[in-house]
């Protein structure tokens, strides 16, 4: 009921399927009151909804008119429609006339299409015993809710709260114990008093811990998260829906939503979007209106915003841009900036899942960049890396660094052992914002060349790079650093400068595609895959690497947009013979073995195992138990979602051995 078209960090665009229709997702469900709905949602682009069930049953007339014809026709809505508890209720008034096992009957009675237990949201900084009594209620009526279901051959789908309040263990067990339900949705409780205090740190606290114990497969709900201003950071993290009744009570309140913040209608004196509303009215003629006119129209622009964001975070999903658009979003408040450095601290969880290569370049935008798990990611490779005795360090100059480079490279100072140094056994590598080092062979890959930072460095960065490079350069005996790397950073390692006429970088397409494979594939690849009788050919027009051959055998193709290596049917066989299982490997079962063979996409259930390191875009190996070569393809999925997913493709297979 849940299917993922494209990802980016962890933020996914997907298809949330319903009796009702499907839901393109990250969505936005507009909250409608049962009673005193005003405004049609529909209309300014809902496509899914949120009423709440425990304000229908309360009341006699909307039970009896839910129960006879249905909560789509009361409340006049024919797209799907979600239901909340009562536990909202609960949380403000401290008790409900309903019982767990009533609330779910009556939700699955009047046709709700996704239906919620009587969670109990636990307010943050609650003191341990109370978060953890409540967090057993919760999860008893999660698992009573499951079995009501599953006993009652209940069709709707089921919401699964977590909540723990703001003690991460509890947050991790809570999601831990209910991703063991088989529950169709796992909402995040209790976030709003976190929102409405501005503690963004503790939020994506909350939601990462919550998340990483969450299973990938199933889509996520920020309950309660209705201000445009989060939507970006609370996708990058992993959440597919948000409900909005900020769009009505802002409204009511005469202010305006805005992924900058939030406009009180009294301080404007310009409209502040191009929504119908904004074009059409001034602030005056809002101010002169009659209240409800007014609200509606305010809600209806509140619509607009909030809607607008989820498709441009959408769009920023399919072109490989949401930290861009996250780190933009999260300057429109100090404390979100708090978030978005906090997410820094999870770059170890979120590069599982952050795709290898992405349509579009990454941006430095700020000190927050550093903390992007591409950042890490690479750092990590380059350490893994076989290394010459000696390294030089060359400042930075147009990207791509190797095509700018060349012949005599101007002044260097020495660092460690002195003596000769041999250019065949050294290192020619670049310091660069915000990746640190780039090793020229490799410098062209995503996203080491389709990557920008000012030019003028900020002293975070300077920081971070200086401590990079002094770590590294421990690796090797002997270092020669650019005069210029030397005055920027102003490190004074050196002992001795040396002439240019000694140092030149002389380009070698060989090195450079033994280079790309180590780093893509593992260490030994290169040498594994490049043997032989090797041409390069290059293509006329840009004169970049294309297609790479062993006579004339087919090895490797050269990927324009990201220049990663494509393997061939030699190419796989070869890396195979090479690399020590599991590397690079996708373990399928006997039963999808003769698919495999002939070439058909693997699909996530029929994985036994893979190699951890595997990320969406990777080309792979597909084996059988015994290690035998069954196909090779391009993982659609990292390693911890092909582990999770039950459904739907996990590789695309290019060939198979038949
Ligand atoms: N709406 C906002 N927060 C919550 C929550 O924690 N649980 C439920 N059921 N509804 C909510
Ligand atoms: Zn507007």
């Amino acid at each position: 009921m849940f299917e993922i078209k494209a990802k980016d960090m962890r933020g996914r665009v997907g298809v949330l399927k319903t009796k009702h229709g499907n839901v393109k997702t990250p969505a936005l469900m507009p909250v409608i009151h049962p009673r005193k709905q005003a405004i049609d949602v529909k209309k300014y682009g809902a496509d899914i909804v949120i009423t709440n069930a425990y304000l229908i049953y309360k009341d006699d007339d909307l039970k009896q008119k839910a129960i006879d014809e249905g909560l789509h026709k009361l409340i006049n809505f024919d797209g799907p429609i979600m239901t909340d508890s009562g536990s909202f209720q609960l949380s403000v008034y401290g008790d409900v006339d309903i019982t767990n096992e009533e609330v779910i009957k009556f939700q699955d009675l009047i046709k709700s299409d996704i239906g919620t237990s009587l969670d109990i949201p636990t307010a943050p900084f609650v003191d341990r015993q109370k978060a953890e009594e409540d967090l057993k209620i919760t999860l008893e009526r999660a698992k009573e809710a499951v079995k009501i279901k599953k006993e009652n051959d209940i069709g709707m789908l089921l919401n699964s709260v977590v909540q723990g309040s703001t003690f991460m263990d509890l947050r991790q067990k809570c999601a831990a114990e209910l991703s063991q339900l088989d529950a169709d949705l796992y909402p995040i409780g209790a976030v709003v008093p976190l929102m409405e205090s501005y503690h963004y740190k503790e939020l994506v606290d909350v939601v990462m811990n919550s998340m990483m114990c969450l299973p990938d497969n199933t889509p996520r709900h920020l309950m309660g998260a209705g201000h445009p201003m989060i939507f970006a950071l609370a996708v990058a993290m992993g959440c597919d829906l948000f409900d909005s009744a900020a769009y009505i009570l802002y409204a009511e309140d005469d202010r305006l939503l805005s992924t900058r913040g939030t406009f009180k209608l009294e301080n404007l004196q310009e409209m502040p979007c191009s929504c119908e509303v904004c074009s059409k009215y001034t602030p005056d003629d809002l101010r002169a209106m009659p209240k409800e006119k007014r609200r509606d129209l305010i809600a209806q622009h509140n619509l607009h915003v909030s809607f607008a964001e989820l498709r441009l975070i959408r769009q920023a999903i399919y072109e490989g841009s949401l930290m861009e658009l996250v780190e933009e979003r999260c300057r429109a408040h100090p404390a979100l900036l708090d978030g978005v450095r906090q997410l820094a601290n999870y770059s170890e969880d979120m590069e599982k899942y952050d795709p290898r290569s992405k349509k579009s370049a990454f941006f430095y935008t700020g000190p927050e960049s550093l903390g992007r798990s591409e950042v890490l990611r690479h750092q990590r490779k380059l350490l893994e890396m076989p290394k010459k005795r000696d390294l030089v360090i060359l400042p930075p100059s147009r990207k791509p660094y190797s095509k700018f480079i060349s012949g005599h490279l101007g002044e260097f100072y020495i660092y460690g052992a002195e003596q000769e140094f041999d250019m065949e056994n050294t290192d020619f590598m670049v310091l660069d914002v915000p990746f640190g080092l780039i090793p020229l062979e490799i410098d062209e890959l995503y996203p080491l060349s389709q990557s920008a930072a000012p030019r003028i460095r900020d002293v975070d960065s300077t920081e971070f790079i200086t401590n990079f490079m002094s770590d590294f350069i421990e690796n090797y005996e002997q270092v020669l650093i650019h005069s210029k790397v030397i005055k920027d950073l102003d490190i004074g390692l050196y002992n001795k400068s040396i002439e240019s006429d000694e140092i030149k970088y002389v380009r070698d397409d060989l090195k450079k595609i033994k280079a790309i494979a180590d780093y893509q594939f593992g260490v030994g690849a290169g040498e594994a895959l490049f043997k032989g009788n090797i041409k390069i050919e290059k293509s006329k027009k840009t004169g970049k690497i294309r297609h790479i051959y062993d006579g004339k055998v087919l090895i490797v193709n050269m990927r324009a947009s990201d220049s990663y290596l494509v393997l061939s049917k030699e190419g796989a066989r070869r890396l195979h013979k090479a690399l020590p299982y599991p590397k690079n490997r996708v373990v399928v079962n006997e039963d999808s073995e003769p698919f495999a063979l002939e070439g058909k996409s693997v699909f996530s259930k029929f994985v036994i195992e893979c190699d951890e390191n595997i990320r969406t875009r990777d080309e792979v190996l597909i084996v059988n138990e015994a290690d035998e070569l069954l196909a090779y393809g391009k993982s659609l999925l990292s390693a911890v979602e092909i582990n999770n997913f039950q459904t739907g493709q996990a590789i695309k297979t290019r060939k198979g051995f038949k």
